[in-house]
């Protein structure tokens, strides 16, 4: 039996990057190794296990060329257009897009370039497994790469031009390429993991948009941290949803249950531990007010707030701006406890009912977050 070393392995799963600036031109491939990498991705598995994927493994100078020229054509200038456009700038997408726009330049000379593609057209025809047997597959062949000191970037820019690529290479009109891949031995070996969101803020229990600090145990408790997350796409810039947040009322024009809020006397300007005062009404609740404080800030993408004590909250509040390139994601969350609060009251009055009045309630105030989102969009793009 082979012994499976979880550390070994999760390192090369959180640490295989798109390789492009650190990719060896010089270095040759020995063709083998592509084809072990090939058989390893082919353990991967397939709908009806019918084994319908196929590679095709560009080699030749001239094919190269042709390849490199289309995928110019397709994004690759625009992309060394885009690195001069936020050369400088500290443009979030500033590394990515210099490093694309060298490996736009560069792709002809790396020894070689794959193409994996499956018999079949990806055309909603009703074979929904099909396209679904060739993703993982390419991904386990980048991670066979990783293993061995080769590298790759997963492009899929080229594939618009679907036809010209399909004529470079001969593939049959009846087949679909799911990505390109340059593949070439990596100038070192110490690629990092990087920062991605925590699996706890995006990870539902049971209904969409339920989030727990820890646990949850089954049912859960308010002491798992219960939480609720909603977002909406707007095609907006960022600037232009921040500005609409910096009116410490703007929920209260679009929700029913945050009437409104007011900033507390002395207010200099919205920073941690600035304080206001927000104004709630619903059915069953009745009306009432809450004392809040901002506990995080983050100029033009962040903005949050807790209820009662800083240190010992009621709820925690967010509201994040995420740059999608073009337009953005406004995602709002809330998070329960661990202080008290008029929910940490009712479950007193019915403690063994507490998983399901958290579940109630986060629904509710889920609406709620929802339809502040949804007013913020229309605003935005109408
Ligand atoms: C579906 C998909 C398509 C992509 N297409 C391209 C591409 O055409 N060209 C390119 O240079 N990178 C492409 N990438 C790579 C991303 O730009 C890359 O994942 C991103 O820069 C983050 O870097 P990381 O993979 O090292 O985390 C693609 C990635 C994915 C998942």
């Amino acid at each position: 039996m082979v012994d499976m070393d979880p550390k070994i392995i999760d390192h090369v799963l959180s640490t295989t990057r798109s390789v492009r600036l650190r990719l060896d031109f010089e270095r040759p491939v020995d063709p083998q190794l592509i084809l072990d990498c090939i058989d390893i991705a082919e353990q991967a598995p397939t709908g009806g296990n019918i084994g319908s994927r196929r590679w095709t493994v560009i080699t030749d100078s001239r094919q190269k060329e042709r390849i490199a020229d289309l995928y110019l054509k397709t994004a690759g200038n625009w992309m060394i257009h885009a690195r001069e456009r936020l050369a400088g700038t500290g443009h979030p997408n500033e590394k990515m897009f210099n490093s694309a726009a060298f490996l736009a330049e560069n792709l002809a000379k790396s020894p070689a370039i794959v193409v994996p593609s499956i018999i079949g057209i990806h055309d909603n025809s009703g074979r929904p497994g099909l396209f679904d047997s060739v993703i993982q597959s390419a991904w386990s062949f980048c991670l066979a790469l990783r293993a061995r000191g080769l590298g790759t970037a997963w492009t899929t820019a080229i594939l618009a031009e679907s036809d010209e690529l399909k004529s470079v290479l001969g593939l049959p009109s009846a087949t679909t390429e799911i990505a390109m891949f340059p593949v070439a031995w990596t100038k070192g070996t110490d690629f990092k993991a990087v920062s991605r969101t925590p699996s706890r803020e995006i990870t539902y229990f049971n209904t969409y948009g339920l989030t727990f600090e820890n646990g949850p145990d089954i049912p859960f408790s308010f002491l798992n941290g219960p939480g609720m997350a909603v977002e909406v796409d707007v095609a907006a810039r960022r600037e232009d949803a921040w500005s609409l947040m910096s009116d410490i009322n703007f929920g209260g024009k679009f929700s029913s249950e945050f009437v409104g809020a007011d900033w507390d006397e002395g207010f200099t300007g919205p920073e941690i531990g600035a304080t206001f005062t927000g104004r709630n009404r619903n059915e069953h609740l009745g009306d009432w007010t809450a004392k809040c404080v901002i506990d995080v800030y983050d100029e033009g993408w962040l903005f949050g707030w807790c209820t009662g004590d800083i240190s010992f909250p009621g709820a925690r509040w967010r509201y994040e701006l995420i740059d999608l390139g073009g337009s953005i994601r406004i995602r709002h969350r809330v998070i329960l406890g661990p202080g008290e609060s008029g929910l940490t009251r009712i479950i007193a009055e019915k403690p063994e009912i507490e998983s399901k009045i958290i579940k109630k309630r986060l629904l509710s105030l889920g609406q709620s977050m929802q339809m502040v989102l949804d007013g913020m969009k229309d605003q935005l793009e109408g």
